[in-house]
């Protein structure tokens, strides 16, 4: 037999609280509110999405109990791990149950590609119960293959079809339930009877709106980052020779780097998204880096913290330039960059095939990062951050800043640095009460959506900082969350990605206290996520949902 961990085996008895609308001995029935618009582009998403535009919001209501037909469903899980996925598809499983205990669950293999190769495994309540409140996505895997084009959709439906599947839940981050919601649309427009929900998953918690308050993930990933960062930082003030920089995973925007700073109070915590307001270059950031180094070597601190977010490298005006004309360099002229494998011949045809300005800033960088960022795209034409060093380059460029300024007597002290990077030690960690309770609670949703005989919305659960009785379930159309943005050179619809609000409270409550922990030593350390223990430690809401929540 596995062995599975003490912790585990406690774990696995743990019964994720329920919205007070699912339990005891009533049905739920679907009611509709207003009909909705998407967030901007409002005619071009209307005509590209004639038959899933508009449609109302839905919440849930107690109705008297019914047993509806036996009905077949799929799920997937799309894009990065991220903590509570298992938890998804055991209230997807448990509410189907409900609905009807003839209900049975496909899950497709290996994300999106594991449809239409019709890859699958039945989840049966053996398979499910030895999933629940673990991490990872293991039970059926993930992938990043992109679901767009019709054949795909076709070869999918036949695959469905064989199985007897009448709904699909795809669990993933804004670009698969950007695909599920013109999948919804698709199986709409040749009536091909499939149901089409998605979950919002993701730990760069950027899949946020005024009707999804967060991604289940966001709040596993940031506790485990924090703990590593509050040991890093008690082990600077303990041994004080080194500055850390720390780089977290998250994409191109900083929520995760901002709740970790606002939990941990580290030194500097850079937010992309201000970067790109105050239209800073790299060499601004390294002075305002050093800067904090001199202030803190006056007063005899040789030691810190920085965090960096993972997408900084592409918020920054030059780079997004540079970035920008890498993107269409690579998609068109594949050929003749395939022509050399050697490094440094590469890189100066690269180098070649870019504008003056941008050619020289391209040539400037350290070799590793100008290889870093030609790195292949991802199916969904993202740069890799994850693998774009940038806490090294930050270190490279800071220590030689630093020296000029001990040449000019501007500077007395020895800098030391050590880099991380944290995003993968969190994205498959065992979900914290918030996330088993919250994804289990999206699946259970999710199935009431189906039960409904909705498609092409995303499954809601609101009123987060609230205890799980109080919360508010429903469904959010996907095209209301759509706009239209610019991809590989075309406009396409896309669900909008939420960056750090720098009017919000979560950056401004970093801003009042940043120059403060910058100079003093403020640290926090919260330690690990407990999951046995007083509620309001098991329980705790992460502080960005805590600042919006006000
Ligand atoms: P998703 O948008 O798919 O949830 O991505 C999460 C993420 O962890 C990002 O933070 C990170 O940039 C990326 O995945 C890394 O991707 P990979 O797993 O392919 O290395």
């Amino acid at each position: 037999m596995e062995k599975i961990s003490l912790l585990q085996q406690e774990r696995a008895k743990y019964r994720p609280k329920l919205p007070g609308i699912f339990t005891g001995e009533v049905s739920v029935r679907a009611v509709e509110g207003e009909k909705t618009e998407s967030v901007a582009d409002q005619e071009t998403v209307h005509t590209l999405f004639p038959k899933t535009y508009g449609l109302p919001l839905i919440t849930f209501e107690p109705s008297e109990k019914k047993t509806s037909e036996p009905v077949n469903v799929g799920v997937i899980l799309s894009g990065g791990q991220a903590p509570g996925g298992h938890n998804v598809i055991s209230g997807l499983f448990d509410g189907l149950k409900v609905l009807n205990p003839n209900n049975r669950l496909y899950g497709f293999l290996g994300g999106p590609g594991g449809l239409v190769e019709n890859k699958y495994r039945e989840l049966t309540a053996d398979i499910i119960n030895a999933y629940r409140n673990t991490g990872g996505f293991d039970i059926i895997g993930s992938g990043r293959t992109k679901l767009e084009k019709e054949e795909q959709f076709d070869k999918g439906l036949e695959n469905l079809k064989a199985l007897g599947i009448k709904a699909l839940v795809i669990i993933g981050g804004d670009d698969s339930n950007t695909n599920a919601g013109i999948l919804a649309e698709y199986y709409q427009k040749i009536n091909a009877g499939v149901q089409v929900i998605g979950c919002p998953k993701t730990i760069d918690g950027d899949l946020k709106n005024e009707m999804i308050e967060v991604s289940f993930g966001f709040d596993t990933a940031t506790k485990v980052y924090s703990e590593l960062i509050g040991n890093i930082a008690r082990d600077a003030l303990s041994a004080k020779k080194y500055w850390h920089f720390i780089k977290l995973m998250g994409r191109s925007a900083s929520h995760i780097a901002l709740e970790c700073g606002l939990k941990t109070q580290p030194n500097i915590t850079l937010i992309s998204e201000e970067v790109e307001a105050k239209g800073m270059t790299l060499g601004d950031i390294v002075d305002e880096i050093a800067g904090i180094i001199v202030k803190r070597a006056k007063k005899g601190k040789h030691f810190g913290i920085v965090l960096i977010p993972e997408g900084l490298i592409e918020f920054i005006p030059e780079m997004k330039v540079l970035i920008g004309e890498l993107n269409d360099v690579m998609a068109r002229r594949v050929s003749e960059l395939d022509s050399t494998d050697n490094p440094d011949e590469k890189r100066s045809l690269v180098s070649s095939m870019l504008s003056d300005k941008t050619g020289a800033l391209y040539a400037s960088l350290p070799e590793d990062i100008a290889d870093q960022l030609i790195m292949d795209r991802d199916p969904h034409g993202n740069v890799q951050v994850s693998r774009i060093e940038t806490e090294k380059l930050l270190i490279e460029m800071v220590g030689e800043k630093l020296k000029v300024l001990k040449e000019k007597g501007e500077y007395t002290g020895k800098f030391s640095a050590q880099n991380h990077f944290f995003g993968y030690e969190g994205r498959c960690a065992a979900p914290s009460n918030f996330d088993a309770d919250y994804a289990y609670a999206l699946g259970y949703t999710a199935s009431a959506l189906i039960g409904a005989g909705k498609t092409g919305y995303m499954s809601s659960v609101r009123n987060l900082t609230a205890p799980a009785s109080k919360w508010i379930t429903g469904g959010v159309p996907l095209t209301m969350m759509m706009n239209i943005e610019r991809r590989h050179g075309e406009d396409k619809p896309v669900i909008r990605k939420a960056l750090v609000d720098l009017e919000g409270k979560p950056f401004q409550m970093l801003k009042k206290q940043r120059d403060q922990w910058a100079v003093e030593t403020c640290y926090v350390y919260p330690g690990p996520i407990q999951y046995f223990g007083p509620e309001d430690v098991t329980d705790q809401r992460s502080e960005t949902l805590i600042l919006e929540h006000e």
